[in-house]
């Protein structure tokens, strides 16, 4: 696949970079030989800072694999990728574990949740591990608007594809991120669930008004934060297409 969008480096306020992430001839290739498949081809992409971007593009194109890689949660064959001018393709495990985890939220297609704990403790988990309290305002809020306040207490088991799945949202959502990447964040809610678990959700992300709930006391935000998502109905987007597909994608 292949995809290339230019948005200038610098812009916007207070002097950060317009440009939330970005990816330099990024490849990614699963195996060798007969069964090898490049993913990623030689991608450019620059994710604008405080936008929404839709990654559009036909199953087994590359949308998960750009978002992880985006993401650092894949490693890549070879090119370069930073997150606002850190070069996380550098970094050593401890270092990109770290930023993943104060920096970033993912929404993971197939949700990700463990089994073992209920919505609210997986909602949490990642402050939990950072040792970090969540803002209880913020929570509140997130939880309240991805309607899963009469849910709390359930385990992933006990909760429709829909819950489970907005569950993952709020994961993503509830420790503020500095970039929130949603790989198909809406696929299994219904058109009314959907705009309010995630837009509603990330809309402080791509404002420069803070939410209510911010308080002098919590963590601040980047002044203009960035929500990306992978969607095959978006209607504007950056498009993934295969450029040279090999043979497993063609079956
Ligand atoms: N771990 C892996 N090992 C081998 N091939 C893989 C692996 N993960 C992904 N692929 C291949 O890489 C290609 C891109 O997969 P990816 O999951 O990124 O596609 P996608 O655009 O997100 O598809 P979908 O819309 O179905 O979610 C596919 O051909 C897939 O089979
Ligand atoms: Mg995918």
């Amino acid at each position: 696949m292949t995809s290339a969008v230019t948005i200038p480096r610098h812009g916007g306020t207070g002097g950060r970079t317009a440009v939330a992430a970005r990816a330099r001839q990024v490849v990614k290739a699963y195996g060798s030989g007969e069964t090898r498949v490049v993913a990623l081809d030689h991608v450019d992409v620059d994710i604008a800072r405080g936008r929404f971007t839709a990654i559009m593009g036909p199953s087994g194109s590359g949308k998960s694999t750009l978002m992880h890689c985006l993401a650092g949660l894949d490693t890549v064959t070879s090119g370069q990728i930073y997150l606002d001018e850190t070069e996380i393709t550098g970094l050593k495990d401890k270092k990109l574990t770290q930023l993943r985890r104060d920096r970033i939220g993912f929404i993971f297609q197939a949700f990700n949740l463990l089994p073992t704990l209920n919505a609210l403790e997986n909602i949490t988990l990642p402050m939990d591990i950072a040792g970090r309290k969540p803002d209880k305002a913020w929570l509140q809020q997130v939880v309240e608007t991805v309607g899963l306040a009469d849910r709390l207490k359930h385990r992933p088991t006990q909760l429709s594809g829909g819950q489970q799945q907005r569950v993952a949202v709020a994961r993503a959502l509830a420790a503020r991120p500095e970039i929130i990447f949603g790989d198909e964040p809406t696929g299994n809610l219904d058109s009314r669930a959907a705009p309010r678990s995630w837009a509603s959700c990330a809309a402080p992300w791509t404002n420069s008004a803070r939410p209510s709930s911010w308080s002098p006391t919590t963590r601040s935000p980047p002044p203009t934060p960035t929500a990306s998502c992978t969607s095959p109905t978006a209607a504007s987007s950056t498009r993934c297409t295969s450029r040279r597909p090999s043979r497993s994608w063609t079956g």
